[in-house]
């Protein structure tokens, strides 16, 4: 039976998209998008291609939503594209830096703005929950990740200040380092160094950083909108 919310899972092949998808009490419709489908998440009732380095390819992904089916929408950003360094003690990656921000800021706002645009126009409801990242606060030596997770931040306090009237609720969730294949593709010198940072002294737990998603999502208050919640056990440094 369908459902009358649509829950949009941008990056769901992703260590937290998937997990996300792959909860059992998610009381709503899920449409997965990613850059490529790897696995047939059995809870998906939709799922498209779509390569957020390509505008184009936003704009047709966005079009076949099928946003009038349902009288609410939320959308969980959790799209990311992170590296190794960028800066090598003399050379600059510049192709690398503006392909991050491309993928991690200007892919996801230009998304999250294109749906926005369409839900408004229809008078349907959406809630956005943008992933960004504890390097929006601490930097990062994958320039470009940390230019655009400071950038997310931007994009969650003016979308909320300039829509909060419309019926659109937008919330930040910034994670530190998390069990994830992301945080796998780092150097495990790097891991360590991010890890040392927390109080805690350890990587959130997938299902932390899952649960408090879910929360931000379903049953937090519409209040919440325009703040940047984090989820780093301490790491600010
Ligand atoms: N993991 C951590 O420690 C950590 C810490 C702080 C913040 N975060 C943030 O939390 C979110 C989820 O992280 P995660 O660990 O689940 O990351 P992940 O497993 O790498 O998932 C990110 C997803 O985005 C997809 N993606 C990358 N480039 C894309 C593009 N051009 N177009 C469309 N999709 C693209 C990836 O596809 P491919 O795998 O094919 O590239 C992947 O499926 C991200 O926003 C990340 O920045 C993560």
């Amino acid at each position: 039976m369908q459902k009358n919310k649509l829950l949009i899972i941008l990056g769901v092949e992703g260590t937290l998209g998937s997990f996300l998808a792959n909860s059992d009490d998610i009381d709503a419709d899920i449409l997965g998008i990613d850059i490529y489908q790897t696995t047939k998440n059995k809870n998906l009732k939709y799922y498209l291609d779509c390569d957020f380095k390509d505008r184009d390819k936003i704009r047709e992904t966005i079009e076949k939503i099928p946003v009038e089916k349902y009288q609410q929408h939320l959308v969980v950003s959790c799209i990311g594209k992170f590296a190794e360094p960028t800066f090598n003690s003399t050379v600059f990656e510049e192709e690398k830096i503006y392909e991050s921000i491309q993928v991690n800021l200007i892919g996801t706002s230009h998304f999250i703005i294109g749906l926005l645009k369409k839900c408004l126009a229809k008078n349907i409801q959406n809630r956005v929950i943008i992933v960004g990242s504890a390097a929006a606060y601490v930097g990062s030596r994958d320039i470009g990740y940390g230019i655009a997770k400071a950038g997310l931040n931007g994009l969650v306090l003016s979308l909320s200040k300039s829509l909060s009237s419309k019926k659109a609720v937008i919330i930040g969730v910034n994670p530190g380092i998390f069990e994830s294949t992301m945080a796998k593709g780092v150097s495990v010198e790097r891991q360590n160094q991010a890890v040392e940072s927390t109080h805690i002294k350890r990587k959130g737990r997938i299902e932390e950083i899952v649960n408090f998603v879910k929360y931000v999502a379903f049953d937090a208050p519409d209040y919440l909108t325009g703040s940047i919640l984090n989820i780093n056990g301490g790491q600010y440094s």
